[in-house]
């Protein structure tokens, strides 16, 4: 029997993160924030005080990557957003993070959120949810994170930021963010996480 997998996908902001943890808890499965990868590869990149966007170092920091880089406390923020998403658009990094991922989800079943979980990573996944918010709800939402952590920053500024990089995330060419076929999409931008749980679980017949 396949494992019993929940693929959750969308842009920045959208409530992803908050949801897929709160359903992997719910039918205890393991979670993976697979945009954590992305982000970790992008921090040994700079660490090494390299180019994101330079295949060559991207690749490397990939294939470099160990479990504890997840656990590092300097993966979000406007330098790390930015640079996740431009290692991101490299298709060596993609394919080095693309076994971990799917390892992952076959030990035991899992829910997964990303960009290209439903389309590329898992496009067999049982469930699968395309995660979505008003540009505006999703640069006020970032803005407040940052807020809670101290991070200080500019509503308009984040906005755009959120903006440029789903624009950027949804036109590369390499398993682009978008829904799969067989989505369901869940907009977010009048539900607070608990309606979004509630709806989540309906669309998902669960
Ligand atoms: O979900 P996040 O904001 O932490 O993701 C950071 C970046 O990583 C995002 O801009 C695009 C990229 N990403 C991706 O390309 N594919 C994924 N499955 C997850 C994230």
């Amino acid at each position: 029997m396949s494992p019993f997998i929940i693929a959750i996908d969308g842009p920045a902001a959208a409530g992803k993160g908050t949801l897929a943890r709160r359903l992997a808890a719910h039918f205890g499965l393991p979670y993976l924030d697979t945009g954590l990868l992305y982000r970790a590869v992008a921090r040994r990149v700079l660490d090494a005080g390299a180019d994101p966007a330079d295949p060559i170092a991207a690749e490397a920091a990939a294939r470099a990557l160990r479990p504890a880089d997840l656990d590092r406390p300097d993966l979000r923020g406007p330098p790390a957003d930015a640079a996740a998403s431009a290692v991101a658009a490299i298709p060596g990094v993609r394919a080095a993070l693309l076994a971990f991922q799917r390892a992952f989800g076959r030990a035991s079943g899992a829910v997964l959120d990303g960009r290209d979980i439903g389309t590329v990573v898992f496009p067999d996944a049982e469930k699968k949810l395309y995660v979505t918010a008003s540009p505006e709800a999703r640069g006020l939402r970032r803005w407040k994170e940052f807020l809670s952590r101290g991070v200080a920053a500019d509503l308009a500024a984040v906005t755009e930021e959120v903006r440029a990089r789903d624009a950027a995330d949804a036109a590369r060419s390499a398993a682009p963010m978008k829904p799969a076929d067989d989505a369901k999409l869940l907009d977010t931008t009048e539900l607070d996480p608990d309606q979004a749980f509630a709806a989540a679980l309906a669309l998902l017949a669960l």
